[in-house]
This record gives structure tokens, sequence and C-alpha cells, in this order.
């Protein structure tokens, strides 16, 4: 069955999540956090999407707004940064805008110009998604933002990716899902789209109960895939 529908995941995936810090780190009178940058990005990342995944095993849901100033707040005080208040506030601010990957904009023409269907299925809450998307100007190129906000609970429940067949009613076959995280273009292989893994870091895959069908280092190619 021919593809009719790109769908990416956000965070990592079309938006540089590290630019946040990484974009502080470069702001004058910054020069004591240049050091801490890189941990505070990683554990931030690495706390968000746990939380992520222990309040949808607990049934504990709240919006990634919420659990992306937790997994701020812990990376923070692993650093001891944690009595800061400016530099978290700006810190979220920059995670609002984060800059898209640079082949983005070009990726996402070219699969219009092919006639897919395009969208974002993400954890993010609708407004988050809305000023990443905006700060990125990639809303004309996209048919929807589609959120987990709507079913409650955060990826990889099969539910999410339910959401994809409800608003474009297309089969799983017809549905090409990209995404940088290893677990989730592996849980979405294991619910039935063909699934693309970014692996721009050249991490090992997730020992996980399904693969990716195809691994990439960047987005530029995409479009070749969408057949
Ligand atoms: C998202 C996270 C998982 O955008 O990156 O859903």
């Amino acid at each position: 069955m021919p593809i009719t529908t790109c769908i990416f995941d956000a965070y990592g995936t079309l938006f540089d999540v590290a630019a946040a810090a990484r974009n502080v780190a470069a702001e004058p009178g910054r020069e004591s956090f240049a050091e801490h940058w890189p941990a505070i990005a990683t554990h931030w990342r690495l706390k968000q999407l746990q939380y992520t995944w222990l309040r949808a095993v607990i049934g504990a849901h709240k919006d990634f707004w919420d659990v992306t100033q937790d997994g701020l707040d812990w990376a923070l005080e692993a650093e001891g940064l944690e009595d800061d208040p400016t530099l978290r506030e700006r810190l979220l601010q920059l995670y609002w805008e984060l800059e898209a990957y640079p082949e983005v904009p070009a990726m996402l023409h070219a699969l219009k110009a092919k006639g897919m269907n395009t969208a974002i299925l993400s954890n993010g809450s609708p407004d988050m998604l809305n000023g990443a998307v905006q700060s990125a100007g990639i809303g004309d190129v996209l048919d929807d933002v589609l959120s987990v906000e709507s079913v409650g609970i955060f990826k990889p429940a099969d539910v999410v990716y339910d959401l994809v067949g409800q608003r474009f009613g297309c089969a799983k076959e017809e549905v090409l899902f990209v995404s940088s995280n290893g677990w989730d273009a592996g849980a979405a292989a294991g619910y039935g789209f063909t699934t693309v893994w970014v692996n721009r870091a050249g991490e090992p895959v997730d020992r996980l109960p399904a693969t990716p069908n195809t691994i990439l280092s960047d987005l530029t190619t995409i479009p070749d895939l969408a057949v």
C-alpha cells in the first residue's frame, strides 16, 4: 500500500531540543553556564522523557510543559544551579522557541509537492507545539499538529498513534512515521506504521519488541521514502 501520510515526532526530530541550553550558554554574561550546558541539556531531556513514561505507567498524567519544567528543575539541581531563577526562565523561554533542524523546511515542502498529508504527532502540549511551529515558520507545510493532550497519556501508548488514523482516515500501512527517539520509532513500528529512526547521534538500537524499518542520520532523504 503506498504511503499517503507522513507523521513527525516534534522534539529532537523537527526541533533541536539541545538548542535552548546551547544558545543560553552563548549569551553574554552566561560564561559560567557554558561549562554546564551539555550536562543540563542531557539531564533535562532524559528526565523529561522518564517522567512521561513514569506518569503513563502510574496513571498520573500532566501536560508536557509541566513535565518539561520538572525535568529542567532536576537538571539544574543536579548541576548546582537551582538558585538562578533568571537562568531557569531564559531556558524555558528558548524551549518555547526552539530552532528547527536546517533541512526541515525543504523536506516538508518536498513532501507537500508530492501530495502527502503531513503532521506532527507529539507529547507536546498544543500551546508549546504551536510556539515551536510558528518560530520555525513551518505551519504552512503541516496539515495538522496532533498532541497527546487529546488522549491524556504520553507516547508510546497505542491510543496516541491511533490519532493519526482518526485524523487522516488512513490505514496504518499508509503512514510513514519519523522520530529521532529510537523507542518512539520502534513502538510505532510495532503499532503497524512504517517507521524511520533519525539517529543523529549514532546510538545503538533500543532493545524493544519492535525495531524501526529504516535508520537515517538526518531528515534530508525522507521524501524519497514517501512512495
Ligand atoms: C515528542 C517527544 C517524544 O515530541 O520528542 O513527542
